[in-house]
């Protein structure tokens, strides 16, 4: 059993995930050094590799099916060799996304396929987040923010506006099956505000 803390951020592409957990690992590590914070696809150099695979390209390069799997690939090797040390060994680990990401873009977006992408997590992964904050937001705004970053990882972006729509609400109903860690940020607000909010659900979790 790990003795750490594993919080992750999710939402739609554009939706604020990696400034905010940029911004609480910045300010967990003003209480201490063993903060580590991460990412997904990637967070460890073979996952980095599969990243590179999943989030450039045509949008129809790869099935959901398959996306599943490399998703899952990616996903193991991080957990093996970033998340599980550092939680065994008392660190607070921050990742941008993980298999909430999986059951809602692969699961519920690209196909209804919700079922295969729990068994596979069962089999390889086996592992939850204790806390996740799900950045909610307008999909046009969130959309045209990831757009204007031009960093050539746009293959879900180029997916178009309904499908950001459809995994809004894929975010949203995930959140009512996982109440106990899931919790729904307002993201269409202030960096600075968003970030109060996520320290007020993480003071009330840790008392
Ligand atoms: P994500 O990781 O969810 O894709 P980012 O944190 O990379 O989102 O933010 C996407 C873009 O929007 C970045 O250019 C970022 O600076 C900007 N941004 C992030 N949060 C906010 C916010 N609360 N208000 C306005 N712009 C924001
Ligand atoms: P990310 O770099 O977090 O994208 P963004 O900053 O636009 O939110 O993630 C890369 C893309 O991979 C993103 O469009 C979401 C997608 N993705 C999945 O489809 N399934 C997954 O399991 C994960 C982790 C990411």
């Amino acid at each position: 059993m790990s003795k750490g803390l594993f919080i992750t951020f999710e939402g739609i592409d554009g939706s604020g995930k990696s400034t905010q957990a940029r911004l609480l690992a910045t300010l967990m590590r003003d209480y201490g050094d063993g903060v580590i914070h991460t990412r997904e696809p990637g967070g460890s150099t073979g996952a980095e590799d599969i990243r590179r695979l999943l989030v450039e390209g045509d949008p129809g390069r790869w099935s959901p099916e398959t996306e599943i799997l490399l998703f899952t690939a990616a996903r193991r090797d991080h957990l093996e060799r970033t998340i599980a040390p550092a939680l065994a060994d008392g660190k607070v680990v921050i990742s941008d996304r993980f298999a909430d990401s999986t059951r809602v873009y692969q699961g519920v977006a690209r196909a209804d396929l919700r079922d295969t992408v729990d068994q596979l997590h069962t089999l390889m992964i086996g592992r939850e987040p204790d806390l996740t904050f799900i950045i909610d937001m307008d999909p046009k705004v969130a959309l045209n923010r990831g757009l204007a970053r031009n960093s050539g990882e746009d293959r879900f972006e180029d997916m178009g506006l309904q499908f950001q729509i459809d995994l809004r609400q894929g975010f949203l109903d995930l959140a009512k099956q996982f109440p106990n860690r899931c919790h729904v940020i307002n993201g269409n607000q202030s960096p600075a505000t968003v970030s109060g909010d996520i320290q007020t659900v993480i003071e009330s979790w840790l008392l």
